[in-house]
């Protein structure tokens, strides 16, 4: 990437630019080590990549706002997500509706189906000497870990799940951006109607249909708006952790030697893994004149928080580009303060089950070609080539 382009990127940061999908990583340093930006990209927007400023914004609900939602390429027609467009404290009772079915107990229960399903998809491929990982693997285990094992759906109905959320999260043109957005809700309202017509099963989305919040029973809406941000939360960003962890794995022998020697990957691993390949960022609406790091902001405006680049801050982690499991490691990759991601066990445990798996049953792997991203507010793995290397 030619540093001129770099540098006109900084000073006009969108999300929908090709440099930002070309040179993530990189842009993001640059955003970071600039200090607070403004550009004037979709209605005008201020971005944060330093780890402290980006915790400040977080951690103060009543100044920085999700009331408008986190989007940061404008929707129009905005349908309201909860929790996530609400701010505390009706935000937190919709958390309390949700929080059960997510803890780690729960999400403990699902372990072993979730084994057997990542064997199954290697079985798939392991005899071909090479996969496209994103595609054949990263992408289908948390599809159905959410599916199949969350929401209790048959397997048939994992891969409409996962098209109508892949369009839902990467359509960045708004009409179409908002027709997609509409069949994610459709295909939620259809889910919920074909569970009231069924028995009970005390998951989910038996609470998502029964349960009231502030002691109130939920409208068929607001059921819906529960079901939109769970689905696009729950699908492609676990993949792309995954097939993250897996590029990072496939570039570093060494590194794939000796966490397969482990066995159990210990937690500070898959915290690493998280920290270096955190697929976020999100916006907030400034609620009251205020400044952060002495950039002046006004009610109404909007700041855009890049969460990868916090993760590589060097003011905050000892090894900011290296993977190491030994340093402190407070990565905001699930977000901080009240809207922290409320499925981070799940897409923990996804994560872990995934690694484990493919490190126990294949040998040494390898790129096989290059891989193909896609980016707007959330970094994905398209492709992902990977060769096996007879031990
Ligand atoms: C590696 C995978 C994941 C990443 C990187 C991630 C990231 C995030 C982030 C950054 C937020 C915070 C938004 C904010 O601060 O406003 C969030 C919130 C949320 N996430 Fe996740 N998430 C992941 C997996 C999941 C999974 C598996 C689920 C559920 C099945 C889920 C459900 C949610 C929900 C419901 C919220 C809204 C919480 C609230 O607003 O109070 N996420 N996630």
């Amino acid at each position: 990437m030619d540093s001129t382009d770099l540098a006109a990127f900084t000073q006009h940061f969108d999300p929908t630019d090709p440099v930002w999908n070309e040179a993530f990583d990189e842009a993001g340093r640059c955003l970071r080590e600039t200090g607070p930006v403004s550009s004037s990209a979709h209605g005008g927007l201020h971005v944060f990549g330093a780890f402290e400023d980006i915790r400040r914004i977080l951690s103060d609900p009543e100044t920085f706002s999700n009331s408008r939602g986190l989007s940061i390429i404008p929707e129009n027609q905005h349908v309201i997500r909860r929790p996530t467009d609400l701010d505390p404290p009706l935000q937190l009772a919709y958390r309390r509706l949700l929080d059960p079915y997510l803890s780690p107990r729960r999400i403990a229960g699902i372990e072993g189906q979730l084994r057997t399903t990542a064997q199954d998809l290697i079985s798939g491929f392991a005899a071909r000497g090479q996969c496209d990982a994103a595609t054949e693997y990263s992408r289908p285990l948390p599809a159905a870990a959410f599916v199949q094992f969350l929401l209790n759906l048959r397997p048939d109905q994992v891969d409409e799940a996962q098209q109508v959320v892949n369009n839902a999260v990467f359509t960045t043109d708004p009409p179409a951006r908002r027709a997609a957005l509409g069949e994610l809700a459709q295909w939620s309202a259809r889910i919920l109607e074909a569970r009231r017509r069924q028995p009970r099963q005390d998951d989910l989305l038996d609470a998502v249909l029964h349960n009231p919040v502030d002691g109130a029973p939920l409208t068929e809406d607001e059921q819906v708006s529960i079901l939109v941000p769970l689905a696009t939360g729950g699908l492609e960003t676990t993949a792309s952790v995954i097939s993250s962890s897996l590029l990072r794995l496939a570039l570093n022998p060494a590194l794939q030697t000796r966490l397969r020697d482990t066995g159990q990957l210990p937690p500070q691993a898959i915290e690493e893994f998280l920290r270096l390949g955190a697929p976020v960022i999100m916006s907030r609406t400034v609620m009251r004149d205020t400044e952060v790091a002495g950039h002046q902001l006004r009610a109404g405006e909007r700041v855009v928080v890049l969460l990868p680049a916090g993760n590589r801050d060097p003011h905050e982690f000892s090894c900011p580009e290296d993977f190491d499991e030994h340093q402190t490691n407070r990565h905001l990759t699930f977000s901080h303060g009240p809207h922290r991601c409320l499925g981070s066990n799940l897409a923990k445990l996804g994560i872990r089950v995934a690694l484990e798996v493919f490190l126990q049953q294949l040998p040494l792997f390898e790129l096989a070609g290059p891989p193909r991203f896609r980016t707007s507010q959330s970094r994905s793995v398209d492709s992902l080539p990977l060769r096996f290397v007879a031990a």
